[in-house]
């Protein structure tokens, strides 16, 4: 059903994690990648695994997104996918964060998506239309507990996303937002590290949840592959949680 021949995307954070799982399906799908990374030892090595393209880019930064576009264009000519997934969590309240964490992620995650978005609407819009899927959270929605930077920049994943949908439909490119539960990926890791718990207590319950088990990024990257699709025309705006059910 979901073919992306002759597609070109962007995937934000496609080093690792969710991103690079996205990358590789969306190239398996017929895709032309470009995945724009801070870390270049896995960036390069995903892109040679996949067939990507590998640019250097820290998305809070105006002009290394520049950068991106500018070389999916070079390379592909345009973009029809734009995957804004890269970023970071810190695990802190409002009584022990300190404001450069929060200015952090907040540029990381919330920042990048404008300064990428701002590059690629254009060129969607020329070309007839195109396909942004957001990075959201369930902590984006619900919240959650000790992250207060992170649950304040994922909700406003969510409703730029439903702004950017709203603005830009006219012309005919749609912005969804997809919302990991807890899925197996670096940022776990990082998340146990920052609250001093190894990975296997931090997920002990994984069995009991209603699944049985947290999401693989495969299971992220389906969603998005199927967002970035034509078979998702007329989703727009959409708030999508691929958590299995979870409550994280
Ligand atoms: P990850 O840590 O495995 O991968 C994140 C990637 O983003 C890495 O390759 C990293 O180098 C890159 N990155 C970080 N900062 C960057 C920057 N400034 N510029 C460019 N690249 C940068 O994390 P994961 O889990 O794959 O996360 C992907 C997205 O999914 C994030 O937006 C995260 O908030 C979201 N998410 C993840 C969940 C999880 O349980 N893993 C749950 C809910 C949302």
């Amino acid at each position: 059903m979901i073919d992306l021949t002759g597609k070109t995307a962007i995937v934000t954070g496609g080093a690792s994690g969710i991103g690079r799982a996205t990358a590789t399906l969306l190239a398996e799908l017929g895709a032309g990648v470009v995945i724009a990374d801070l870390n270049p030892d896995l960036g390069e090595e995903a892109a040679k695994e996949i067939g990507a393209a590998f640019v250097r880019c820290d998305v809070s930064q105006a002009a290394d997104c520049d950068a991106v576009v500018a070389a999916a264009v070079e390379r592909h000519g345009g973009v029809d996918v734009l995957f804004n997934n890269a970023g970071i969590i810190r695990r802190s309240t409002v009584l022990d964060i300190a404001e450069d964490d929060w200015d952090l992620v907040m540029a990381v995650n919330v920042k990048s998506i404008l300064l990428m978005s701002r590059r690629v609407v254009p060129l969607m819009a020329a070309a007839g239309g195109g396909s942004i899927v957001n990075t959201g959270s369930g902590w984006g929605i619900k919240g959650g507990a000790s992250a207060i930077s992170y649950c304040a920049s994922k909700g406003a994943v969510v409703n730029m996303t439903r702004a950017m949908a709203i603005d830009h439909g006219p012309a005919n490119i749609r912005v969804n937002c997809v919302c990991p539960g807890d899925t197996a990926t670096g940022m776990l890791a990082d998340e146990a590290r920052q609250l001093g718990e190894s990975v296997d207590a931090f997920y002990a319950d994984a069995a009991d949840r209603p699944l049985g088990r947290i999401g693989q990024p495969r299971d992220i990257a389906q969603t998005v592959a199927f967002l970035a699709s034509d078979a998702a025309a007329f989703v727009s705006g959409a708030v999508i949680a691929v958590d299995g059910a979870g409550t994280a």
